[in-house]
């Protein structure tokens, strides 16, 4: 199912960006090379073989001992080094300084996504999805919370490690739209092969309207606190904006939904802006209804997988941090569910 939706597998050699291009450059080209050194070798091997005495001895001679075994793959593999280290360079330092900024820190096993302001300051926080817009590079600060993890959307850009206790930067760019997956390219433990997410290339018009979509639900968020104290509204946001409980799946109600996500014990590790979830351990909830995947890119993100997710999580991916809910009911994770739908 995510193999339709976000090719996954990400393919590589197949770039989306010029970051990408010059990583597939670089790639065809060391392939090409290396038919070039085996035809030479091959040829080279006939002829010590078959070949003509004179040329025989021409081959055991010390001229072709320099020429060919010193100064040919001196100079080649000197020229690579040069390409490779000027390459890794120009996908790892800022062009400008005052590029749009992403922090995405991987975690086991998921991936921590953090929209920067000018000054460094966290604006909107996101998780296993990453929005950026066409035609702009973008600079990621790639961290750690635990162990060695790697960034890697192969559409856009090269490979980069995240390392704890260092910030490491790589730059991105897609110039066409389209959803572009990623993965952990290196192995952090038992689920490291479910650790994926999903790249949002916008184009300038869809840009906006995402944006705008966000502040606005942020701006939504953000007045609930006061009437939440009030006693008007128990869930984050307006009560009258959300779509009732017969609009929505007869069954399922959002608002008995925010009462056990709160009394359950999910706000411990959740945080969801303007609400009184403010935990801080596990993925950022903000927007969890608008995402494409639930569990780091395992699933496509739907009330059945999300009521699945919830209550059995340790059967979909082992080890994980997030315990299975199975003390709740089929119904109650309905209700779940419906509110996380919601969060968008
Ligand atoms: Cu994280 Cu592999």
């Amino acid at each position: 199912m995510i193999d339709a939706l976000w090719g996954w597998p990400p393919p590589v050699l197949d770039p989306a960006g010029p970051y990408s291009a010059k990583v597939t450059t670089l790639s065809w080209s060391l392939f090409a090379l290396g038919l070039v050194v085996t035809a030479i070798v091959v040829a080279a091997l006939y002829v010590a073989i078959k070949g003509p005495d004179r040329w025989k001895a021409e081959l055991g001679g010390e001229r072709a001992i320099w020429l060919g075994g010193v100064a040919f793959p001196g100079v080649v593999l000197t020229g690579l080094l040069i390409w490779g280290l000027t390459l890794t360079a120009s996908l790892t330092e800022p062009i400008r300084g005052d590029e749009m900024r992403i922090r995405v820190t991987g975690e086991m096993w998921w991936f921590r996504v953090q929209y920067l302001d000018a000054d460094g300051n966290v604006s909107m926080e996101d998780a296993n999805e990453i929005h950026i817009p066409v035609g702009v590079p973008v600079v990621l600060e790639l961290e750690s919370a635990d162990v060695i993890h790697s960034f890697w959307v192969p559409h856009l850009s090269g490979k980069k490690d995240m390392i704890p206790g260092r910030r490491t930067l790589l730059r991105i760019e897609a110039d066409r739209a389209g959803e572009f997956g990623g993965v952990c390219a290196e192995y952090c433990g038992g689920q490291h092969a479910l650790m994926g997410f999903v790249t949002v290339a916008h184009d300038r018009q869809e840009w906006n309207v995402w944006l705008a979509g966000r502040r606005a639900g942020a701006a939504q968020s953000a007045a609930s606190p006061a009437s939440a104290s009030e006693g008007a509204s128990p869930y984050p946001g307006d009560a009258d904006a959300y779509p009732t409980k017969a609009e929505l799946l007869e069954q399922y109600d959002p608002r008995a939904g925010y009462r056990l996500f709160m009394d359950s014990g999910c706000a411990a590790c959740h945080r969801i802006a303007g609400s009184d979830a403010n935990g801080l351990a596990g993925p950022d909830l903000t927007y969890v209804g608008s995402r494409r995947t639930l569990g780091a890119g395992i699933l496509a993100n739907n009330r059945g997988t999300m009521v699945g997710w919830i209550g059995d999580s340790q059967s979909l991916k082992p080890g994980n941090r997030m315990p299975s809910y199975d003390v709740l009911t089929a119904k109650e994770l309905g209700h779940i569910a419906a509110f996380l739908e919601l969060q968008r």
